[in-house]
């Protein structure tokens, strides 16, 4: 009996990461306007990362933003600006009190100037949480990120090693994901975690964002539990 316990627990996902698509769809299901969609949208990632944290993952990483979804209607983009003022003046004191350290990745320039400060007073706040770590992707791509590295490392002049280029990227310290849910139907990586997704299991759901519950979650654990993760080997 211990055994099995013992085995169960290993088989729970260090890292999820989760890309959270389907909220414009979720509120045109319902004639509803997209901002509906992704208040919902976000009301779910709150509870989603606190199921997530419950379940004994260390790390959980969010994709809030792409790079790309800086070209939609700035109205949208607006709205999306309220939705992250509002997520950081509320939720990380409930993050400092529940020991849970919150990091940002992707490109603070692109964002406004206010949500930079936020994020990074978010930052600061909550850092040192032994319990997890939640990380929002916002204004967050992968080949910009590599790009980024890659420039770096030019100008150090030398060749890295895998570990070296990996401590230039955003996700520097943070482990691989090892379970990468995406909601929404859509099975792509929309330019999410490229470098650090070499090796990681995916779940694809047609669940859009805003529906997928803590019954989702569990069936999404359950089936990674079940994956043998091979690394190349035999
Ligand atoms: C994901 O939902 C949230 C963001 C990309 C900001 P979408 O807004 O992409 O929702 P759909 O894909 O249009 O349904
Ligand atoms: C991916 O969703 C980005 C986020 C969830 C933040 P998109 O809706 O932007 O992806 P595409 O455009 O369908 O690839
Ligand atoms: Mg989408």
């Amino acid at each position: 009996m211990k055994k099995k316990q013992t085995e169960t627990l290993a088989r729970i996902p260090r890292h999820i990461a989760v890309i959270m698509d389907g909220n414009g769809r979720w509120a045109k299901k319902r004639l509803l306007p997209r901002s509906a969609g992704h208040r919902a949208g976000m009301n779910r990632m709150i509870e989603l990362a606190e199921c997530i944290f419950s379940r004994g993952v260390e790390c959980c990483t969010m994709y809030a933003l792409s790079t790309e979804n800086l070209s939609r209607p700035q109205e949208e983009l607006d709205g999306l600006y309220s939705l992250f003022r509002e997520y950081f003046r509320k939720n990380v004191e409930t993050l400092k009190k529940k020991e849970i350290a919150l990091k940002i990745i992707g490109d603070a320039s692109l964002l406004p100037e206010d949500i930079r400060l936020l994020t990074q007073a978010g930052e600061e706040k909550t850092a040192g949480g032994k319990k997890g770590t939640l990380v929002l992707a916002i204004g967050y791509g992968g080949r910009q990120e590599i790009l980024a590295a890659v420039n770096e490392a030019v100008k150090r002049g030398k060749q890295l090693t895998e570990a070296e280029f990996a401590s230039l990227l955003d996700t520097q310290g943070l482990p691989d994901p090892d379970l990468l849910i995406r909601t929404g139907k859509e099975q792509r990586l929309s330019n999410f975690l490229l470098w650090q997704s070499a090796y990681t299991e995916f779940y694809f759901t047609e669940t859009l964002f805003p529906d997928f519950s803590e019954k989702e979650l569990d069936r999404a654990l359950s089936d990674y539990a079940a994956r043998e993760r091979r690394f190349g080997k035999i």
